[in-house]
C-alpha cells in the first residue's frame, strides 16, 4: 500500500544543513502495524510527515496504491491528505475552546457533509474510542488519556486508510500509554493500516515490525529487536 524509494530530505543550507532523511526504502502492506524507532533527530518525524504527505521530499518516490504521490500539485497532496490520512500527534493539539464533539467534528467542516451525517459520524468515532459519554466535554476537563483517545477519533473520523501517529504516548504516563496502544491495535484489527514513531519499546514490541532508523537511513545492522533494546534501553 506504501512505498518509499530512495526517499531522501534535506533541511537548511551550508553550515546549518541537516540530511533528516537519506535514501529511504520502505515498503508496507494494507492492515499492517509497523513501528518506527531511532533516537531523537534520526529522522523519524520527518518521515512520517512525508508519509502523510505534510512534507515534500527532496528526491525519491512515494508510492501509495500503486500510484505515485504527486508533491508538485498542491491540490493532489491536500486530497490525498484529506481522504487518506490520519495524524495523531504526542501533545493531542485539541482545540480547548471546542468541545470534544466539536473537535472530533472539526475534519469534517467545509467537506459537504450534512449536519446529520457528521454527527453519525462524529459519535461513531467517540464510540469507537470509547468515549461517546465526553461528547459535550472540553479538553481540559479530560485525563491524558482520554485527551488522546480523542486526538485519535479525530484522525479516524473520516475513516483513513493510513493512520499515522507521532510518539502518540510520548506525554502519558504507563498505564495510560498502554490502554492508548490497547486502542491502536483494535483499530488495526479493524483493518487500519498504521505507523506509529515510538521511543517506546513496550508499544513497539505490540507491533508486527519494528523499522529503526539511524541518521537518516533505515538501518539495517542485523540487529535483532532483543539486541537494539539492549543497545537502546539499557
Ligand atoms: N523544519 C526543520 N528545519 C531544520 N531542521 C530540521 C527540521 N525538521 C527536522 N530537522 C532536523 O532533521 C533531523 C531529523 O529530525 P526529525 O525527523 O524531527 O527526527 P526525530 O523525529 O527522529 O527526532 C534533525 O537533525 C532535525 O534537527
Ligand atoms: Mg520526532
Amino acid at each position: 500500500m506504501v512505498e518509499l524509494k530512495n526517499v531522501s530530505k534535506t533541511f537548511g543550507k551550508k553550515e546549518a544543513r541537516v540530511e533528516a532523511l537519506r535514501g529511504i526504502d520502505l515498503s508496507i502492506r494494507e492492515g499492517e502495524l509497523v513501528a518506527i524507532m531511532g533516537k531523537s533527530g534520526s529522522g523519524k518525524s520527518t518521515l512520517l510527515n512525508i508519509l502523510g504527505g505534510m512534507m515534500s521530499m527532496d528526491n525519491g518516490e512515494y508510492w501509495y496504491d500503486g500510484k505515485t504521490v504527486n508533491f508538485r500539485s498542491q491540490r493532489e497532496l491536500t486530497k490525498f491528505r484529506r481522504n487518506e490520512v490520519g495524524f495523531v500527534v504526542q501533545y493531542f493539539a485539541l482545540a480547548d475552546d471546542l468541545n470534544i464533539f466539536q473537535n472530533v467534528a472539526l475534519p469534517l467542516k467545509y467537506q459537504g457533509y450534512s449536519r446529520k451525517k457528521i454527527k453519525e459520524m462524529v459519535m461513531e468515532a467517540l464510540r469507537e474510542l470509547e468515549i461517546e459519554d465526553k461528547a459535550k466535554a472540553y479538553p481540559s476537563e479530560l485525563s491524558g488519556g482520554q485527551q488522546q483517545r480523542a486526538a485519535i477519533a479525530r484522525a479516524v473520523v473520516k475513516q483513513p486508510r493510513l493512520l499515522l501517529a507521532d510518539e502518540p504516548t510520548g506525554n502519558l504516563d504507563e498505564a495510560t500509554g498502554e490502554a492508548v496502544q490497547e486502542i491502536f491495535h483494535k483499530l488495526n484489527k479493524n483493518g487500519k493500516t498504521i505507523i506509529i514513531v515510538t521511543h517506546d519499546a513496550k508499544v513497539a514490541k505490540h507491533c508486527e515490525r519494528i523499522i529503526h532508523l539511524k541518521d537518516g537511513m533505515v538501518s539495517d545492522d542485523g540487529l535483532g529487536r532483543d539486541a537494539y533494546e539492549e543497545e537502546v534501553f539499557v
